[in-house]
């Protein structure tokens, strides 16, 4: 690695808008000045456009960068299958869908020499990677450094880290993502998982359908939820590595690698509003009543994958974040529900308001389409005996992964030792107190 990769591992730039342009530069004078493709790069570079929209997109949702690297991404040998591991992807059609309340316990420790790659684990998911449209639910468990290189063509990766840090190694640079933060890898970008912090293990959400994106905030104003100047990208990093380098594609759903005869993390420099990048969790601006009741758990939506109905997101990573409960004659937990959108619920760390036991940090919990559910038994009664006194809430931090299509599994989370068997239990005990004046 140069010694300019060094630096800029220590210095992350703003991201501070979804669509305006940002640009950086590893190298002074790398970036050209005025226009995309020069005749000739400067510092002999070639100029390569990355799309991740069409070309024809309107423009508040066009998204691309130009990236000047030191080879371009052409020049690489042909791919071969490999082994998909414990990657599935959609349709997920090998499993009947499954209309019961499901929780796991954390993914169980793998062996030793475990990368980011070979420690994913798909749970279940909805759509069709060659359509683009739909979502996998994946966990990781790793305990070794990536010494290879993937890129993902069938979607955005989302990555929650629960326990570990991450360094990622991409094309735009370098991103760090503690547990507590989110990493975003755009569709197609390039990238390396190293583990400083030894084992790590975490969740990642792979959209297939159109990139996340900043909620609408309507009559909440100009300010809230996640503020954009809080969303992190990476400052220009390169590698100028000769030798092999095995790069591993997941396309349409299988794995395919390639043995380069350099690193493809080789950017100098770059622009352009398609990039990777972090949030803080704990920077989110909770926003909830004043008054009486609570709103729906959307007001904890950070980002929103929309579908081609308005309104209605592909998937919308929500958080659960420390806030102040103040509702006057109000049950402050999540209410009972049942919902047409299907919930995928995860934990970083600490305890949910809604379950009492069960749900751990690196669990998980599957309420699919029109389940019901809501606090369990001793949730309920201890909120509806509470005092109402202000509370603050900030012993957790949980969050959803909420999609529009039911989630199906794969057979590997449905038969999984780390699945719980007695879920259903929890609303045992819910007893009637019915009675007429
Ligand atoms: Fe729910």
């Amino acid at each position: 690695m140069s010694g300019d990769a060094r630096k800029a591992a220590e210095g992350l730039g703003h991201l501070s808008g979804f669509g305006n342009e940002h640009s950086s530069e590893a190298v002074p004078g790398a970036l050209p000045e005025g226009r995309n493709s020069p005749q000739r790069a400067p510092l002999g570079l070639y100029a390569e456009q990355l799309s991740g929209t069409a070309f024809t997109e309107p423009r508040a949702h066009n998204r691309r960068s130009w990236l000047y690297r030191i080879r371009p991404s052409a020049a690489h040998p042909a791919f071969t299958r490999t082994g998909n591991g414990a990657i599935r992807s959609a349709p997920f059609n090998q499993t009947v869908p499954d209309p019961n309340r499901l929780r796991w316990n954390p993914l169980p420790a793998p062996d030793g020499g475990t990368d980011f790659l070979a420690g994913l684990w798909t749970l279940g998911g909805n759509g069709d990677v060659t359509q683009r449209v739909g979502m996998a639910v994946h966990l990781y468990h790793a305990n070794a450094s990536m010494d290879r290189v993937f890129s993902d063509a069938d979607g955005e990766l989302l990555i929650v880290p629960e326990r570990g840090g991450l360094l990622l190694r991409t094309e735009f640079g370098l991103l760090h993502a503690e547990p507590g933060h989110i990493a975003l890898i755009p569709r197609g970008v390039r990238f390396r998982v190293e583990l400083p912090d030894g084992a790590a293990r975490g969740y990642v959400c792979e959209n297939y359908g159109a990139a996340f994106r900043l909620p609408e905030l309507g009559p909440i104003g100009a300010n809230g939820l996640a503020n954009a100047r809080d969303f992190r990208a990476p400052v220009a990093a390169y590698e100028d590595v000769e030798g092999p380098v095995e790069v591993v594609n997941k396309f349409c759903g299988n794995l395919w690698s390639a043995t380069y005869d350099h690193s493809p993390l080789d950017v100098v420099a770059w622009h352009g509003n398609y990039v990777p990048y972090t949030y803080d969790l704990r920077r989110f601006n909770v926003l909830g009543t004043i008054s009486y009741d609570h709103p729906d758990p959307s007001v904890f939506t950070v980002l929103t994958a929309p579908s081609d109905t308005p309104g209605v997101a592909g998937v919308d990573f929500v958080v659960f974040a420390p806030r102040w409960l103040v509702g006057e004659d109000t049950f402050r937990p999540p209410y009972f529900h049942r919902n047409v959108m299907s919930e995928y619920m995860g934990l970083i760390e600490g305890a949910y308001d809604a379950k009492a036991e069960g749900f751990v940090p690196g669990g998980g919990s599957l309420h699919t389409m029109m389940s019901a559910h809501g606090p369990d038994r001793e949730t309920f009664e201890k909120a509806s005996a509470a005092e109402l006194r202000p509370q603050k809430i900030d012993d957790g931090l949980a969050f959803m992964f909420e999609t529009r299509w039911p989630v199906s599994l794969t057979p590997q989370a449905a038969r999984a030792e780390h699945l719980q068997q007695h879920y259903d239990d929890v609303w045992q005990g819910l007893e009637r107190h019915f009675r007429t004046l």
